[in-house]
């Protein structure tokens, strides 16, 4: 973990990042600020806007000021498709060893497609296929005429993840562990995750139910009663893939936030991307940014403060109907801004 923070000033770098970034960023440090959180921001470019400004999609201003403080509430980044630069994401992952990525999923708004979602999903963030060992072979006269990509898993990084999951689930009073995997036909690579992590379970045995599903199965009972499932355990790739899948079954991405965890650092940050096709447009949903900061509040023991961010966001969504078009709504960022300000404060009153 990433220390003591009984202070009331907590340095963290604050990351704009691209597209709706910097309009969802404004919105949280405003509503942050109303909740007195303790943040001391330092800001910092990373992403196409780090292109535009120093050539480097990650800076080694940026870097160095994430090794500092250990903390970190990033906009998304945009991660140009096929060619160009390596993903940030990926690459601030790998650069400060943040193993385990955690989303939870609830359902905020009744009367959607399912009542009662409270799901963490928490996704092993360094191993797996995303280690990106990737290459072409030349076939005939085309030099792309395969191409291979290799997946590792190890031990001790499926043990990390594990123990991780089931002390999380033991913090946070969650009853069961779904292994997710597809150990059937990815033999090794996911064989190693499900046995390691089987093996950890055997020291919450009494606290924490262990049970495990192959990836295929589990996507589709996701959608069939996703009631069933408490905490996910699942590699990288899947990870991604269905962390997607449940913030769907809550109302979408624009509610879905995420925390990547590491030994000496912590980034949080909203599951969804830089969202190009509304950039600008003063429309975005800053709410799972906004939940990502209650969880940042919560990892640096503000939780009273988390709690007040969460509280007004439901009274926001539900009592007040503010809602922003990705919910079906019409509110634009500065409305829902001035909805959540005005709860926060009634809450702190
Ligand atoms: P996206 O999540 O940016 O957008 C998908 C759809 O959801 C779009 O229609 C968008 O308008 C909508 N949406 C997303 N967030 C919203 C919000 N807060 N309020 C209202 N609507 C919202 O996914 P897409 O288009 O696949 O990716 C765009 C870029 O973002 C890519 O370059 C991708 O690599 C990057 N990306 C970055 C992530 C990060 O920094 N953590 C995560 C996912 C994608």
């Amino acid at each position: 973990m990433v220390g003591s923070y009984s202070s009331h000033s907590i340095p963290a770098t604050l990351i704009p990042g691209d597209g709706i970034g910097p309009e969802i960023v404004a919105s949280v440090v405003q509503i942050l600020e109303a909740v007195d959180a303790p943040f001391v921001w330092d800001i910092q470019q990373a992403g196409m806007a780090a292109v535009q400004e120093s050539l480097d999609p990650l800076p080694d201003p940026t870097l160095q000021s994430i090794r500092r403080n250990g903390l970190a509430l990033k906009g998304p980044l945009t991660t140009p498709v096929g060619g160009g630069f390596r993903s940030i994401n990926v690459r601030l992952r790998e650069e400060f060893k943040l193993y385990a990525n955690v989303r939870p999923a609830q359902t905020l708004i009744p009367g959607g497609r399912y009542e009662d979602v409270d799901i963490v999903l928490i996704r092993e963030n360094l191993e797996g296929l995303y280690v990106g060992f990737e290459h072409y072979i030349p076939i005939d006269n085309d030099p792309h005429g395969a191409a291979i990509s290799s997946g590792i898993n190890t031990r001790a990084g499926s043990r990390r993840i594990a123990r991780y999951a089931f002390e999380y689930a033991v913090k946070h009073g969650r009853k069961k562990i779904t292994i997710v995997h597809k150990a059937n036909i990815l033999k090794a690579l996911t064989g190693i995750f499900l046995e390691t992590a089987l093996e950890v379970g055997k020291d919450y045995a009494g606290r924490v139910q262990v049970d495990e599903r192959i990836v295929d199965a589990c996507a589709m009972q996701l959608v069939l009663d996703p009631t069933q499932f408490d905490v996910i355990l699942t590699t990288n790739l899947f990870g991604d893939i269905l962390s997607d899948e449940i913030s769907g079954l809550v109302g979408g991405l624009g509610l879905a936030p995420g925390a990547n965890i590491g030994e000496h650092a912590a980034i949080f940050e909203a599951v969804h991307g830089s969202a190009p096709d509304i950039a600008g447009r003063g429309i975005a949903n800053p709410i799972a940014l906004l939940s990502a900061a209650a969880m940042m509040l919560d990892h640096v023991d503000h939780q009273a403060k988390g709690q007040c961010l969460r509280q007004a966001i439901h009274e926001v969504l539900i009592t007040d109907g503010v809602r922003t078009r990705d919910l079906k709504g019409h509110a634009t960022t500065q409305d829902i801004t001035t909805a959540l300000l005005k709860r926060v404060a009634a809450l702190r009153a």
